[in-house]
């Protein structure tokens, strides 16, 4: 989670003003940081998880233990939807903790978080 408040400094979020940090742990012991990152045409913008996702998959990383992330603005750093559906594809029994403005950290499950997940391939 440290890591995951560390990278949310790093947002570029001139637009939302809501910097989000995650922090990926694979498998083998490394994290791969992510944040937002902004962009005046709204969509193609991306958050925080799936800029840390992407950064794993594309350094060849698959298996994946567990991401934090940390919005410092939110009562609770909870994805959006669609980083949801990303990490399903992944991660589906990945654990995600999720920052509370009171300090505390909140646990659940991809799955629990995308009930009756959508996958393209079984
Ligand atoms: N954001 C994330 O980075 N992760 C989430 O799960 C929720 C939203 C970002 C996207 C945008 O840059 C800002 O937060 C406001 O929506």
């Amino acid at each position: 989670m440290a890591r995951a408040v560390q990278a949310s400094e790093r947002a570029y979020c001139p637009y939302s003003n809501f910097p989000v940090g995650a922090a990926l742990l694979c498998a083998d012991g490394i994290v791969f940081d992510g944040a937002n990152v902004e962009n005046g045409v709204n969509s193609l913008s991306i958050c925080a998880e799936r800029t840390a996702l992407f950064k794993a998959i594309s350094e060849g990383k698959h298996d994946f233990v567990k991401i934090a992330i940390s919005c410092p603005k939110a009562e609770l750093s909870s994805p959006c939807g669609a980083c949801r559906q990303v990490l399903f594809e992944h991660a589906p029994d990945m654990q995600v903790l999720m920052a509370k403005a009171d300090g505390s950290v909140l646990r659940t499950t991809v799955r629990d978080l995308l009930p009756h997940g959508f996958r393209l391939r079984s």
